[in-house]
């Protein structure tokens, strides 16, 4: 995995980690494939970067209205249009590089992709997952946390890897799941810390703050230690 980290990674080295000098990541592609909530809190988020484009591979998606009411440039690249599948990435790698994106990012984009497609972009990609990684990985993971009785449920933000759902955390957050909970409500419960943790780790990421070690785990430069421990059910007083 190539690393996003800058020259100042360099004054806070520690030895365990391998600071490999990368770049600041500064215009952006995100993918979606739906209403973009995401990507209309990573638009709103000030970040110091350029939204160089979002793409859809459904030309129906209202994201896209979103993006164009932001101003942002938008571009489709229908999967339904390609028999295989590697011929559809290959169009959206494409539409990318035109854009001159150095960061991709899935916001809700409901493509598996293939691994040339992860590799090109390897160390670039980053997705979010609305489960805590490693746990329920794939679709539908509120029914999934649901099914299993999880307690604490959540988000996470990772780079992606060609193996589905399994690439270095960035940022991880997690929620209550309460006893009348249904998906929905479930699902809203997480969108909400999806949305401060996706402009988090880009904006991490800009400033060239995420690193990785030679083990694959990921360190954020200067980060705060969370501290707080979520407890569900809450114990007795
Ligand atoms: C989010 O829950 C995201 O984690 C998942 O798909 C959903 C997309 O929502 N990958 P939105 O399009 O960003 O509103």
């Amino acid at each position: 995995m190539v690393l996003c980290g800058d020259g100042s990674a360099a004054k806070h080295k520690r030895s365990s980690f391998d600071y490999r000098k990368g770049v600041i990541l500064k215009r952006i592609a995100i993918l979606i494939s739906g209403r973009g909530s995401n990507m209309k809190a990573l638009l709103r988020a000030g970040l110091p970067a350029q939204i160089c484009v979002v793409i859809s591979n459904d030309p129906a998606a209202s994201g896209l209205d979103t993006a164009r009411l932001h101003g942002v440039p938008t571009a489709v690249v229908d999967h339904r249009s390609f028999r295989q599948r590697k011929d559809f990435d290959t169009a959206l790698a494409k539409t990318i590089d035109t854009h001159r994106a150095e960061l991709v990012v899935l916001a809700g984009f409901m493509r598996i992709l293939t691994a040339d497609f992860v590799n090109r972009y390897q160390g670039r990609l980053i997705n979010i997952h609305p489960s805590l990684l490693p746990a329920f990985p794939g679709l539908h993971t509120h029914r999934q946390a649901l099914a299993a009785g999880a307690r604490i449920h959540g988000c996470t933000v990772h780079f992606v890897t060609p193996e589905l759902d399994h690439g270095p955390i960035i940022i991880q957050a997690a929620v209550p799941v309460l006893p009348d909970d249904d998906e929905s409500t479930l699902a809203a419960r997480v969108l909400a810390e999806e949305h401060r943790v996706y402009p988090q780790a880009i904006r991490w990421l800009c400033e060239g703050r995420v690193v990785q070690a030679a083990d694959g785990r990921v360190q954020i430069i200067g980060a705060r230690t969370g501290r707080t421990t979520l407890i569900s059910p809450e114990p007795d007083a």
